[in-house]
């Protein structure tokens, strides 16, 4: 779907998670999200918040699911994805903090190895993901799944390509501070979600073709999004201009 722009799209996004939100709740049921990070969904989150505060939709019943986290970085470093979402989303939402799931960057490798397979286990516990949403990286990655991240892959602890490294370098004080090691769901992690939305707006139009028109192919890892038969990309102008 293509929008006149980011916040169009953004907005459209939103309103796609009140209706599913309020769907469950009618239900009484919970709702299972798996988000992103980065700068693609701050609007998006924006628009959450604004629809809690203004048309009152509550997050109660929401359990989320983050796709990433640096390794290693502290929970409470401004550039951790735990204060990201709380920053963006959760201190201005009526979500119980119980219910909110974050790759812990904290972790030794070994404890984070053992909190990976615990990682998918909650998402199964609550029932799977109802809907992912997805960034995507230039060099076509989802979540952390850098290209080569094999199909089958599952929550890990796993290395950061230099372009991702150089891509986000501008969220710390330089290059060197950057994490080289992500913990992220895996491919086959996120493929098991009900229902995804990638968004991309402004300069991804060239990885976006190739995600979305090219070969499926695992160094292309938001190809295999083609295989998924639930699955909506959210574009402005921009990033449809190669489709
Ligand atoms: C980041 C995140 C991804 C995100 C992608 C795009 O590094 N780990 O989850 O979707 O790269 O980032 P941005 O939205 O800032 O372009």
């Amino acid at each position: 779907q293509i929008f006149d722009s980011t916040e169009d799209g953004s907005l459209f996004v939103a309103r796609e998670i009140a209706s599913l939100i309020k769907e469950k709740q009618a239900k009484n049921l919970p709702c299972v999200l798996g988000l992103a990070t980065g700068a693609t969904p701050i609007r998006l989150y924006a628009h959450l918040v604004n629809l809690h505060k203004t048309e009152g939709l509550s997050f109660k019943n929401v359990i989320t699911f983050n796709l990433d986290e640096y390794y290693p970085i502290e929970r409470d470093a401004f550039q951790s994805y735990w204060s990201y979402m709380h920053r963006h989303l959760f201190d201005h939402v009526d979500i119980p903090k119980e219910n909110i799931h974050l790759p812990n960057g904290e972790l030794s490798k070994e404890e984070a190895r053992k909190a990976c397979e615990t990682y998918e286990q909650l998402i199964e516990n609550a029932g799977g993901i109802d809907l992912q949403i997805l960034g995507i990286g230039s060099n076509g990655h989802i979540g952390f799944n850098e290209p080569g991240s094999s199909i089958y892959s599952k929550t890990r602890l796993v290395s950061l390509d230099n372009t991702t490294r150089i891509n986000n370098a501008y969220e710390f004080q330089n290059i060197s501070e950057v994490p080289r090691m992500a913990i992220t769901m895996g491919i086959s992690t996120i493929l098991k979600a009900k229902k995804i939305i990638l968004m991309a707006w402004g300069s991804k139009a060239s990885i976006v073709a190739k995600s979305v028109e090219g070969q499926v192919t695992e160094q292309i890892p938001a190809s295999i999004l083609q295989q998924h038969n639930n699955c909506t990309f959210v574009l402005d102008h921009n990033a449809a201009a190669e489709l």
